[in-house]
């Protein structure tokens, strides 16, 4: 079992670093006088440091399903379960369905690929285009596996968007094949212009939609969850139990006391999207202007930029840059099989504006030189 190749670069992160490498939010934006005080409130009473229950506190999921019923999404308590952020949500599923076979995006997520083959589920790759997956190739898969795990809304790592009639098509294969969807959105909630409508919604019965806390609030949380159908959430329940009991009673009543003020909530994430389309804005014009050479679609939301630098081995520009203090995710890491070398995954949220010039500076600079080197060698 290989470690994941993002965390085990975030642990060579110094104060000096300038990393474009990991998911992170921007701390400066976590509501943290917020979830203080809700800390502060939720902790003078000891009850809240007693064991809690399985499936999450009944108020957050009560919570959590208003908000999908407020969009159109007729959802209750009973069709939530509460999880270990959305990376616990992909575990339980991915243990309910061990050995099985599963159609995945590629490029794709590289904590559900390393989930899957840590489970034993045989994956089936199909190209993921700046649209949506692959169609025609996908419903050839499905037909298959019956099982498969998507990332609609600006993807990890790509930024990817899928265009409302991949989501149909994809929905009305999937009702057509009688397959399962795992949708896994935890930055759904990050878009500059408009939200997506979710995949799920159209295949209720036959679906898992994966939320999290983690790039809206705060990931030091550890809370996200899983929305689906009575019959398809209810087997899983006895897999979070045998896994931790439940997730942290106390984390759950900050943030369903966090969220009694919804109000606050939405303005909160108002203030996210607005300034997180402001920083891709910049980091466009940075990189526009330094390395023109860089091949990548704009991101409507998210956190990330993804490309191509054409005729260089982005592993190879990522031990120099690690000299120079700059990271990325080289675009290799993504790929279960046929890696792309060339390609690479930009954190457009983490960085200041000066960290993102001179990290973009140094990038540019190695670009060139190793292209002047292979140059003169050939
Ligand atoms: C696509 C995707 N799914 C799941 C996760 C895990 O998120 P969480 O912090 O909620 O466990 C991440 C984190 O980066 C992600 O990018």
């Amino acid at each position: 079992m290989k470690r994941s190749f993002i965390r085990e670069i975030l642990e060579h992160t110094t104060n000096n670093t300038i990393s474009f490498a990991g998911g992170l939010p921007d701390e400066k934006l976590f509501p943290h006088q917020a979830l203080r005080d809700a800390a502060s409130h939720i902790l003078s009473d000891a009850r809240s440091l007693q064991y809690s229950n399985s499936q999450g506190h009944l108020p957050l999921r009560n919570k959590i399903a208003h908000l999908y019923t407020a969009e159109g999404f007729e959802t209750n308590a009973d069709n939530i379960m509460i999880t270990s952020g959305a990376q616990q949500a992909l575990d339980i599923i991915s243990r309910y369905y061990q050995h099985q076979q599963i159609t995945t995006e590629t490029p794709s997520y590289l904590g559900a690929m390393n989930l899957f083959d840590l489970n034993g589920l045989a994956q089936y790759p199909v190209t993921l285009r700046s649209d949506g997956i692959d169609t025609e190739a996908f419903e050839k898969s499905l037909s298959r596996t019956k099982l498969t795990y998507l990332v609609p809304d600006y993807q990890n790592p790509t930024g990817y968007t899928y265009s409302q009639k991949k989501r149909e098509e994809v929905a009305r294969i999937i009702k057509v094949q009688q397959g399962i969807l795992i949708e896994d959105a935890p930055y759904s909630e990050l878009y500059f212009k408009e939200k997506q409508q979710s995949i799920s919604r159209l295949i209720p019965k036959q679906s898992f939609h994966l939320g999290s806390f983690s790039k809206v609030l705060a990931p030091g949380l550890r809370l996200g969850w899983i929305r689906a159908d009575k019959t398809l959430l209810e087997p899983l329940l006895a897999y979070k139990e045998a896994m931790d009991l439940h997730s942290s009673g106390l984390s759950q009543m900050i943030l369903d006391h966090y969220l009694t003020d919804l109000h606050g909530y939405r303005s909160h994430t108002m203030l996210l999207r607005k300034m997180y389309g402001k920083k891709m804005q910049l980091f466009k014009t940075y990189l526009d202007e330094l390395l023109p050479e860089f091949d990548y679609t704009v991101p409507q939301g998210g956190m990330f930029i993804y490309g191509r630098l054409p005729g260089i081995s982005t592993s190879t520009l990522l031990t120099s840059a690690l000299e120079r203090g700059v990271l990325f995710v080289p675009g290799r890491e993504f790929f279960h099989t046929d890696p792309e070398d060339d390609t690479m995954r930009l954190n457009f949220t983490n960085c200041r504006a000066k960290e993102i010039y001179q990290g973009l500076s140094i990038l540019a600079e190695l670009y060139r030189e190793t292209r002047g080197r292979d140059a003169n060698a050939a």
